[in-house]
């Protein structure tokens, strides 16, 4: 018998580019992922990703960050989580969100926060990923999707990707094949969350490894 899952209600929070909000929207609209982006956030009022929101018809907001550079707090940070609580997303996903968010926002939406990293965590959590593998001479990295904790990039790991850094790689070629896998996983997971088949209780110590 098959069981019919409701739309998932999902709200996004980016930065800057959006190709994984992108991502998302291409699996809801090739029917590929039972979804409804309901709403995204943006600390950046230039990002592109709000521009694809407008195309799309998707309902987006600037929402100004605060005065921190690095971290969601205080007044700002309130803002956000009304502005979330209001649409009643079943999961919110930060997709390239660039900031640090704080145990008051966890907690507003405990067990329903995903996070898209490129690196193979644990290794690598923060920024500049890419070089930091090339540097350490590794020959595989990739990329990880994550329920979010009070630790950065230290949450439950629901699924990793891995892919070979081959002889010549630059941090910008490694980038961007890292991209298309996370591309490819953030919907896998957003199903696997939203349908309630993995929760951030029942996640198994090591993440499911993407077979592309
Ligand atoms: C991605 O590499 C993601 O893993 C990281 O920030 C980047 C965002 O890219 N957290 P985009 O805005 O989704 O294109």
């Amino acid at each position: 018998m098959s069981v019919l899952h409701p739309t998932i209600q999902l709200a996004v929070l980016v930065s800057g580019r959006g190709s994984n909000l992108g991502a998302i929207q291409k699996a809801i609209d090739a029917g590929d992922l039972n979804a409804r982006i309901v709403l995204v956030l943006s600390d950046n009022p230039e990002a592109e990703a709000l521009q694809f929101c407008r195309e799309k018809g998707i309902p987006a907001s600037y929402i100004h960050p605060g005065l921190f550079k690095t971290k969601l707090e205080g007044d700002a940070e309130l803002q956000y989580i009304e502005a979330i609580q209001k649409v009643h997303p079943d999961l919110i996903v930060l997709a390239g969100f660039m900031r640090v968010i704080k145990p008051r926002f966890i907690l507003s939406f405990a067990g329903k926060i995903i996070n898209i990293h490129p690196s193979l965590l644990p290794k690598y959590p923060g920024l500049h990923t890419h070089r930091r593998a090339l540097e350490a001479g590794d020959t595989v990295t990739g990329c990880t999707v994550h329920f979010v904790n009070e630790v950065i990039d230290g949450g439950r790991r629901i699924m990793q990707a891995r892919v070979p850094v081959e002889p010549g790689d630059t941090e910008q070629s490694l980038a961007a094949k890292v991209l298309k896998y996370e591309h490819r996983i953030l919907p896998e997971v957003i199903r696997l969350v939203g349908s309630g088949a993995v929760t951030e209780r029942n996640c198994p110590t090591e993440p499911l490894l993407f077979q592309g």
